[in-house]
């Protein structure tokens, strides 16, 4: 019997246990029992750190549609697979079937076909959050192709970079999307970027807004004519389990994003596992992650995780706060959801706003509530666990990344005592570890340190797409035979995790992940600026926000500089996003240095929280005395 659905703690300790003195056979068993392989492995687990090489279920083939989809036919053709709730409530929301998603992928995964998509290919995804959005990374999935989501909050720029990392044959995209009240020219977006996109060779759009748009003879497409015109029958490609499944990119300590590269078989596996346990789903239950499935937590749990269980799970295309801040607590009542994941910033969001928006609606469908993305405060814990989960649904905090694939540390509801802002206990198969300032393991309880995993899980990310080496630098080489997460955490007297965040350049803002070097980058290029440093600080309800340290060129410094910080937002948002504006900028004649000419982030992370009581030694720096007016000035 396997382990693959844990029903109380004692249960729990046990699995975990197995599955750290024998992780082989732990996973194992689960993969054999819960899933559809083509052909059995011929090892579970071949690994190296130093390498670094990890390689789960190698020999084994299947395709991860089959186990998403087809087999849920038979038994369960017609129930929901998504249920997809449009922007505006006055259209009617779309349930999708298996059997139609089962049609609908099988069609969209022959367009590609016939648009020379083959095994390997990439295909770049940048659509709103509708239901073809799901249905093209399955019919990739299906084909063998490897699809590359690129969040449809990111500019042209942003999109071009990515496409060309990883060269990707075709697009697909739509005529627009709508957000709120405002509707924004995809398409638009995506012709600016693709002036400089050589490798591609079509897009593929999907009509939403019915907006004017440009079609490129030869190059563009309408997407319906094409899938009615296509074959409900797809086979599938058969995979290795070592396959890339998708690259999917995150900021990092440079401006190149990496492309995470996640593999077939131990994504699947992981994914499902996790989902089944965090979210504690049965059958009948209507699930609803509220992520954007341009980021991991949707791949993972609102695609492959429910789809592999066979659950039902809701696609929400507009925002919490349209028509009015109702609206997500209006669709738990409408679809009966059992279980609600979404992010702290929403959550501090909607707190802010009257209580009626929540009381008016019945919420006691809810059984499970989970966040995601970064720390949750005390007080947004309080307000989510009063007032949407009425103080009976369990909340699970679960903490991972876009480089772990799936749910890393997190209660299991109803099994494992919650406390405000803990992520609490590792997974089955989870071994992580903290590490001291001198690199050492701190073992036993109540301490803190640089939050690392000892032993692989099986979806991992395997490399970063053409930069073995940028892998192997950021994630291998701060610890040896250690994952390194780039968060800081403590462990409890309990033995209990607590992320207390990241600890290297990336900033999380709104739940997004942002490297400062990127948004540097964005800013040198305005003609006026030096230099400039970005630091994050604490935010009501963005939890962190930027904060930027920008010095002049000569020919700038008499600049009006209400102009300078809407002219630096702005090319800002052409490069990244707006989610990348800084909210904050300090124009200083100099920033502070180390001799070797390295910016010190410390010092003007400090002076931006405010904290510059304690400031450390700072008469080692190359220029001391611009601390002083830096802190003077500071905003
Ligand atoms: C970083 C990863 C995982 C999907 C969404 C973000 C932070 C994530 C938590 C949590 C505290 C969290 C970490 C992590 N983070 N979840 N429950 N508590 N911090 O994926 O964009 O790859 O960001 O988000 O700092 O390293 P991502």
């Amino acid at each position: 019997m396997s382990n693959y659905h844990i029903k109380n703690l004692e249960e729990y300790f046990d699995v975990y246990r197995k599955s750290v003195n024998d992780p082989e056979l732990f996973w194992e068993e689960i993969a054999e029992e819960h899933f559809v392989w083509r052909k059995k492995w011929d090892k579970v687990l071949n690994w190296d750190f130093k390498k670094p090489e990890i390689k789960w279920f190698e020999g084994a083939k299947l395709n991860i549609t089959e186990n998403c989809i087809d087999r849920h036919l038979t038994a369960n053709g017609d129930k929901t697979a998504i249920l997809f709730e449009p922007n505006d409530p006055k259209e009617p929301a779309q349930h999708i079937s298996y059997n139609e998603l089962s049609e609908r992928v099988n069609q969209f995964a022959n367009v590609l076909k016939s648009k020379g998509v083959k095994k390997g290919d990439r295909v770049c995804i940048y659509l709103p959050m509708i239901p073809e959005l799901a249905i093209s990374l399955l019919a990739c999935a299906r084909i063998g192709a490897i699809h590359s989501v690129v969040f449809a909050g990111f500019s042209s720029t942003a999109l071009a970079t990515r496409i060309n990392d990883s060269d990707c044959k075709l697009v697909v995209t739509s005529d627009g999307s709508f957000r709120g009240a405002k509707s924004i020219d995809l398409k638009g977006i995506v012709d600016e970027a693709l002036i400089s996109c050589p490798s591609i060779q079509s897009v593929l759009v999907v009509k939403r807004t019915k907006s004017n748009i440009e079609m490129k003879e030869g190059r563009d497409e309408w997407l319906q004519p094409l899938l009615e015109n296509a074959s409900k029958i797809c086979p599938v490609e058969i995979m290795d389990a070592e396959d890339p499944l998708f690259i999917l990119y995150t900021s990092g300590s440079t401006g190149q994003p990496k492309g995470m590269v996640h593999t077939t078989g131990g994504y699947m596996v992981y994914s499902a596992f996790t989902f089944k346990n965090v979210f504690q789903y049965r059958n009948d239950d209507v699930y609803w992650c509220t992520a954007d499935i341009g980021w991991i937590t949707g791949h993972s749990y609102i695609v492959y995780g429910p789809l592999a269980n066979g659950a039902t799970t809701v696609m929400f295309e507009g925002v919490p706060s349209y028509p009015d801040y109702g609206r997500f607590w209006e669709i738990v009542e409408k679809h009966k959801v059992s279980q609600f994941y979404t992010a702290p910033t929403a959550i501090r969001a909607l707190a802010k706003e009257n209580l009626d928006y929540v009381t008016k609606y019945d919420l006691s469908s809810l059984k499970v509530l989970g966040t995601v993305g970064e720390p949750i405060n005390e007080e947004a814990w309080h307000w989510y666990n009063d007032n949407v989960g009425g103080k009976k649904s369990p909340i699970v905090d679960t903490w991972w990344q876009t480089e772990t694939g799936g749910i890393m540390i997190s209660p299991l509801p109803g099994i494992t005592a919650t406390k405000p802002t803990y992520a609490t206990l590792p997974l089955p198969g989870i071994q992580p570890a903290l590490i001291g300032d001198n690199g050492e393991e701190l073992k036993g309880n109540q301490v803190e340190g640089k939050l690392c995993v000892k032993f692989p899980w099986p979806s991992i990310a395997r490399t970063i797409w053409g930069n073995h080496d940028r892998y192997r630098e950021t994630y291998f080489s701060a610890y040896a035979d250690m994952y390194f997460t780039g968060d800081g955490a403590l462990r409890d007297e309990v033995g209990y995790y607590r992320i207390t965040g990241r600890v290297d350049d990336v900033i999380i803002v709104s739940g997004h992940n942002l490297g400062t070097a990127p948004i540097e980058d964005a800013i040198n290029e305005h003609p006026a600026v030096s230099e400039s440093a970005i630091v994050g600080f604490p935010h009501d309800i963005k939890g962190s926000a930027l904060y930027g340290y920008i010095t002049l060129k000569e020919t700038g410094e008499d600049r009006d500089q209400d102009n300078l910080r809407k002219e630096i937002n702005q090319i800002i948002t052409e490069h990244i996003g707006p989610i990348a504006k800084l909210d904050k900028m300090q124009f200083t004649a100099g920033l502070p240095k180390t001799r070797s000419g390295k910016i010190m982030r410390r010092i003007l992370r400090k002076v931006a929280c405010n904290e510059i009581e304690n400031l450390g030694d700072i008469s080692t720096l190359l220029n001391p005395e611009v601390v002083e007016v830096i802190i003077n000035e500071r905003l």
